[in-house]
């Protein structure tokens, strides 16, 4: 990717308009937006007693299963975490494990064997307490109880997280540092958190959606908010110096500033959603992820290698060759 030095500043939103008008229009809107909408949606959307009764157990167990426990815990595929919670409740009471899951500590230091058990078996992982109402732990036993095999994979789960999560931080964008096009195959930058996509990816094998949830929907894969680290590291490692910095940003409730490491010139439009849905395997265009202590550019990501693996494609599959040069049209990349 050669650019001359060019300095691009890169832009998410519109184009062709000065950058401090665009931020303080942008602000001006949101507050109208908010003013005029989002007084009475807040107030129409939220929850109100009887539509929270009328949820059908099931569906809801099965979300809070995906958003809450999947990380750590499968139904009948074995250890991740902590432990797989088949046949959970033949193993204990209904009443032991509401007490259980909402401090799980504290029912271990009040000298319960069976939690004391756990702990030792499962150190140093500790389950995070879980603020669930009754209900609620009714509901995700039901759904333990009648799921199928293959619940709890990362999977089904991702997408459920990242909408909660979504949902929670909107907009990642504004907070991550950009830099100048130019440094490409092989940029390295230190991030201000020491996270280890060997250790995550590698050895826990935690999905690439599963914190990466955009890149399924939209043009971004996006970096994940604060608050899907924590559904882990509320509870995992929380004297790390490391993961302190996890703890103190959700506190304060300000993003993390990774800095950004792929980056396209500003001319060239990408999107993950498309390549995701086609069944492009990320480490085809991120390299060997999985192994990667600290995170790097491994593929030029020129012109060349889009065109080469389109032409490639055009070449094999009848669907496109209809549609010709659809792959290799300039306007496809180019705006
Ligand atoms: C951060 C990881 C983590 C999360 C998230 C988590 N757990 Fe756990 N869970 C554990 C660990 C680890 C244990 C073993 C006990 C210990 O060391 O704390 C455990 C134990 C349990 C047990 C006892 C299981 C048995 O076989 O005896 C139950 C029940 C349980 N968790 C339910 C849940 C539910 C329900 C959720 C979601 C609402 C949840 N957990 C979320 C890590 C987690
Ligand atoms: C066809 C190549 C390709 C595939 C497949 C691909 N990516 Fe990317 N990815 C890129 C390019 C190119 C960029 C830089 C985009 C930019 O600067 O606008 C990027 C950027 C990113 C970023 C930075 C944030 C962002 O959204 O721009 C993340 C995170 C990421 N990719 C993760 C993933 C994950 C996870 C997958 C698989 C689910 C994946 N990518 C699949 C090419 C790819
Ligand atoms: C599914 C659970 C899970 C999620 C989600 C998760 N982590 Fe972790 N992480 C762990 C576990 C478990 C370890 C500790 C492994 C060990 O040392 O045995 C760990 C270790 C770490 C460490 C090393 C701590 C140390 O000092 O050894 C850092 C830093 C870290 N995670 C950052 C993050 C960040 C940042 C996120 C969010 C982007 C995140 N983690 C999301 C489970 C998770
Ligand atoms: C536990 C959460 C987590 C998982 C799982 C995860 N990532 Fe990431 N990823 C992050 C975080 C946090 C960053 C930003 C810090 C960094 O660059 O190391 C990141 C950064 C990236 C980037 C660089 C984005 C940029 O700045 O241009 C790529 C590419 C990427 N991840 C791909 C993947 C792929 C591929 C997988 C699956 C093999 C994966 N990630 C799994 C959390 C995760
Ligand atoms: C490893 C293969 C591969 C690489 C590398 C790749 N692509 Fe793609 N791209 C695909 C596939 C597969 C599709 C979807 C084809 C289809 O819809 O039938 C696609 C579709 C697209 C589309 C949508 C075309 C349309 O009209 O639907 C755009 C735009 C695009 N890619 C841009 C890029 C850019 C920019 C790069 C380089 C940074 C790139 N691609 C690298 C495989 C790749
Ligand atoms: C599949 C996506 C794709 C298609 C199709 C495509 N380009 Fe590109 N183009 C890129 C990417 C990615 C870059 C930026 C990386 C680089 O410079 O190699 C780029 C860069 C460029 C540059 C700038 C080079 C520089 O050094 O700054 C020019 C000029 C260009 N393309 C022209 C074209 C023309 C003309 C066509 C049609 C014949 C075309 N591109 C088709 C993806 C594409």
């Amino acid at each position: 990717m050669s650019n001359g030095g060019k300095t691009a500043h890169r832009n998410l939103f519109a184009k062709g308009y000065p950058a401090h008008l665009r931020k303080k229009h942008r602000r001006v809107l949101a507050i109208l937006v908010f003013v005029v909408l989002g007084a009475p949606l807040s107030l129409w959307l939220a929850p109100k007693p009887h539509m929270l009764s009328a949820v059908e157990p099931s569906s809801a167990g099965k979300d809070i299963f995906s958003s809450k426990c999947v990380a750590c815990h499968s139904i009948g595929e074995g250890k991740k975490i902590g432990p797989d919670l088949k046949g959970v409740t033949t193993r204990h009471s209904k009443e032991w494990i509401k007490k259980f899951v909402r401090n799980p500590q504290s029912l271990k230091d009040s000298g319960d064997a069976a939690a004391i058990k756990l702990f030792a078996e499962f150190a140093p992982m500790v389950m995070a307490p879980q603020e669930l109402s009754d209900t609620e732990v009714d509901a995700v036993l039901a759904y333990i109880e009648q799921a199928p095999a293959s619940a709890g994979s990362m999977e089904t789960a991702s997408r459920k997280n990242g909408e909660s999560a979504q949902s929670k931080e909107k907009d990642l964008w504004p907070y991550y540092g950009w830099r100048g096009i130019g440094e490409s195959k092989g940029y390295m930058p230190d991030q201000p958190i020491a996270f280890s996509h060997k250790l995550h990816a590698g050895t826990m094998k935690i999905n690439c959606l599963y914190c990466h949830f955009g890149a399924e929907k939209s043009r971004h894969a996006g970096i994940p908010p604060v608050n899907v680290c924590m559904n882990c590291h509320q509870a995992v490692k929380r004297d790390s110096p490391e993961v302190q910095k996890i703890i103190k940003a959700f506190q304060e409730n300000k993003p993390i500033e990774w800095i950004k490491v792929h980056n396209l010139p500003d001319h060239v439009q990408f999107n993950h959603s498309v390549h995701v849905n086609a069944g492009v395997d990320c480490l085809k265009c991120h390299g060997d992820v999985p192994h990667m202590v600290k995170m790097r550019q491994a593929k030029k990501l020129t012109m060349g290698e889009c065109i080469s693996c389109h032409r490639e494609i055009h070449q094999k599959n009848p669907a496109t060759r209809n549609q010709p040069n659809r792959l290799l049209d300039c306007a496809n990349c180019h705006h």
